[in-house]
């Protein structure tokens, strides 16, 4: 429920349809309740392809499977819900805003405890989403990193795209993400409070800063 609950808050500062948020929130891990060889299997059975990077981090699999048990037992159709069921663990380049919702949702929801950067994860996802996707991406390879497993490509190829929101760069007009998306002429983004790093000398345009 935390998950849920979290991404409902999320949808609401970030003008997203809260009941899509909600529904996105409840069944993202519904096929959690399956021991990751039972998921395997499951997958073989209805011809879900498992890529060789899958099989060597189980973990994520649940996300694959549970867009099934979303749709096939539950009749959700909606492709942003099932997106966002589908990246919640790797994350991906190019995420829509469901999915960013329900990707900083399990990272931020009120019984997460292991990350060392959470408090500042919990205040970064109301003010700037991607620097919050940025954060977790970043917690997740350090984590994964440490710890031995083995890094999907989604998650490599997300950091790869969004980590250029790290470091505090926020909209130049200072308005929120929804405001920014909305009104239709180039942003200018730059970064904040320094003075060096290419970042400092380049301006990213509204395109180019959507198209991650
Ligand atoms: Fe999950």
């Amino acid at each position: 429920m935390g998950v849920a609950y979290t991404a409902m808050c999320l949808a609401m500062r970030y003008g997203y349809p809260i009941d899509k948020a909600e529904v996105a929130g409840l069944l993202h891990d519904s096929a959690k309740r399956y021991p990751e060889a039972k998921i395997i299997e499951k997958c073989a059975k209805h011809g879900i392809g498992l890529t060789k990077e899958e099989l060597l981090s189980p973990a994520v699999i649940h996300a694959k499977y549970g867009v099934r048990i979303a749709r096939d037992k539950f009749g959700v159709t909606d492709p942003e819900i099932l997106d966002a069921i589908r990246y919640h663990t790797t994350g991906r380049r190019g995420m829509g805003l469901a999915e960013k919702i329900l990707y900083v949702a399990d990272a931020i929801e009120p019984t997460r405890g292991r990350s060392r950067e959470l408090e500042s994860m919990r205040r970064m996802a109301f003010v700037n989403l991607d620097e919050a996707i940025a954060m977790a991406l970043k917690d997740t390879l350090e984590y994964l990193t440490k710890s031995g497993y083995p890094i999907h490509p989604d998650t490599k190829d997300a950091f790869a795209a969004y980590s250029i929101f790290l470091d505090g760069k926020q909209p130049v007009c200072g308005q929120a993400y929804g405001q920014v998306e909305e009104q239709g002429k180039e942003t200018k983004w730059k970064k904040r409070n320094s003075s060096s790093g290419w970042r400092a000398k380049h301006w990213k345009t509204k395109k180019q800063r959507t198209s991650v």
